[in-house]
């Protein structure tokens, strides 16, 4: 959110849109409401009753949005509906149009929190003055709020407002000042890494360092020395002294990442420095440290516990204080927030002037499942900013968004998994340039993977390697295909 809608009606930025929820049972006048404000730039939502609104304004519960209705509005008793919509969200302020309304009823909604009350005579500028002064209310009460939250929990680099990223921020600021072990749980991708630096950076031992080690990536051997050090000549093949991750991090934090992976021989010696605080370098003397140990895993250690393949001990030991990263599908609007921030990072990077991303993408971008979470949404940003030509990224930019969509669009459901594999399907009439319908007629997995290969090769006119990127399946992947589906290229 970068500005109140302007007085001199040019277009808002986006993002966000400033929306206009309208629910006016009078079609003319709908109509000439919705005109006009679209002619001011506000995104008009046109509704029916009034439980549409609340679901709309529900929905866009991070946005600017003013409700324009009718009082009562349609299906509901005017007060009624102001407690529903602080419910659905406190930011979107409502204006009422009415014929006439008794001093005693004007009170009663004025208790509940309408914001203005207008008479249907008032004129047209005076309504549209009064949303413009709603939605800038709109605005700031968000800003407010988003600027509480960056203080409330302090993780600069950390994206998104949905309920449940508020939720890990508070987490982490009462975790910041006290040396508890802290356990980031969560899928890949899901920011367990941007966390625990913002653990070490935000608190009170910000000046000694940060040191990450992956217990998934080395192997034991290579990981004891790693994380303890060894002296000289300590084994055969120790031709320098290594000092150990533990001591390296002293006075700092030392991240352990992908924690489940310890072997059982390395958990029982990282129980030893837990509890002692001592590190013993093979060969070497021990040394007292002080480290705080943030950990990281993607699997349910837990669950690693019971199957006896994570020691219970050390499992307490690490999960002083765990902190649970929610998957991104679980974030609402956070996806589009992010999306936006990951555009803006790349197209500056890449030095494209792409201004913004087409509905349609939001859309689907909204409705993908994430499954490598934020890590998988800011490549498929990247690889869009790469390939775009124009102002917004659109769905030719997503490839995979673009499979997702053809298989929605699908008339038939596809075919089950026992199934014969699906015969080459000769695509008869070639889509129209620019055009991502699916073929005609009942469609099979193969011959919706035939038309978005003619699509993308298409779009990249005829070029095999960009469309193997846009793709996102290799040059070879590409040709295998092109001749198994009998497409003349
Ligand atoms: N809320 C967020 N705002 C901005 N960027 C984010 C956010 N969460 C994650 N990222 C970015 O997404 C990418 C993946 O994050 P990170 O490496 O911290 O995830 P992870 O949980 O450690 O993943 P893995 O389990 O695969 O190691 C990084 O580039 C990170 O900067
Ligand atoms: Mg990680």
């Amino acid at each position: 959110m970068t500005a109140a809608p302007p007085e001199n009606e040019s277009a808002p930025t986006s993002p966000p849109p400033y929306n206009v929820l309208l629910c006016i049972a009078d079609p003319r006048m709908r109509q000439l409401l919705a005109f006009s404000f679209r002619r001011s730039q506000l995104h008009v939502v046109e509704t029916s009753t009034a439980q549409e609104v609340l679901a709309q304004s529900k929905q866009m519960n991070s946005y600017a949005a003013v409700c324009v209705c009718d009082l009562p509005p349609q299906g509901m008793d005017g007060v009624a509906f102001l407690r529903a919509m602080q419910k659905a969200s406190v930011y979107h302020p409502v204006v009422m149009i009415t014929e006439d309304v008794s001093p005693a009823e004007l009170i009663r909604l004025e208790k509940a929190d309408v914001y203005r009350v207008i008479k249907r005579d008032v004129g047209l500028e005076d309504l549209r003055m009064t949303v413009r002064n709603a939605m800038v209310f709109s605005h700031l009460q968000i800003r407010v709020e988003q600027m509480e939250q960056e203080h409330q929990g302090i993780i600069p680099d950390m994206i998104g407002s949905s309920a449940a990223i508020v939720k890990v921020r508070k987490l982490v600021n009462k975790a910041l000042n006290r040396d508890i072990t802290v356990l980031l749980e969560g899928e890949s991708g899901t920011g367990k890494e941007l966390v625990a630096r913002a653990i070490h950076t935000q608190s009170n031992r910000k000046e000694h360092k940060f040191v990450a080690i992956n217990c998934a990536a080395i192997n034991p051997t290579l990981l004891d020395s790693q994380l303890f050090g060894h002296e000289r000549g300590a084994f055969t093949g120790a031709i320098n002294r290594q000092v150990g991750r533990f001591q390296e991090a002293d006075g700092g934090t030392l991240f352990l990442d992908e924690v489940g992976d310890l072997s059982m021989e390395l958990q029982a010696k990282l129980l030893r420095v837990i509890q002692t605080r001592v590190v013993a370098p093979l060969g070497g003397k021990e040394t007292k440290v002080d480290v705080r140990l943030v950990s990281a895993t993607n699997v349910d250690l837990q669950a690693a516990v019971r199957a006896g393949r994570f020691r219970q001990d050390l499992y307490y030991r690490l999960a002083g204080y765990p902190i649970p990263l929610p998957p991104l599908r679980s974030r609402g609007d956070d996806v589009i927030t992010l999306a936006r921030f990951f555009l803006q990072q790349f197209a500056k990077k890449e030095n494209k002037k792409i201004q913004g991303i087409k509905p349609d993408v939001e859309k689907a971008l909204l409705k993908h499942n994430w499954p490598g979470n934020v890590r998988e949404l800011e490549n498929m940003i990247f690889r869009a900013v790469v390939i775009c030509e124009d102002k917004k990224l659109s769905m030719e930019d997503f490839p995979a968004l673009l499979g997702e969509d053809l298989r929605e669009s699908a008339p038939f459901p596809a075919p089950p998994a026992w199934a014969p594999p699906a015969q080459a399907v000769p695509v008869a009439a070639a889509p129209s340039f620019g055009t991502p319908e699916p073929p005609a007629g009942p469609q099979s997995l193969a011959n919706l993977e035939a038309h978005a290969i003619r699509h993308a090769v298409e779009q990249a006119r005829g070029n095999l390697s960009l469309a193997s990127r846009t793709l996102g399946i290799s040059r070879a992947t590409l040709y295998r295909k092109v001749e198994r589906y009998g497409l003349k290229m």
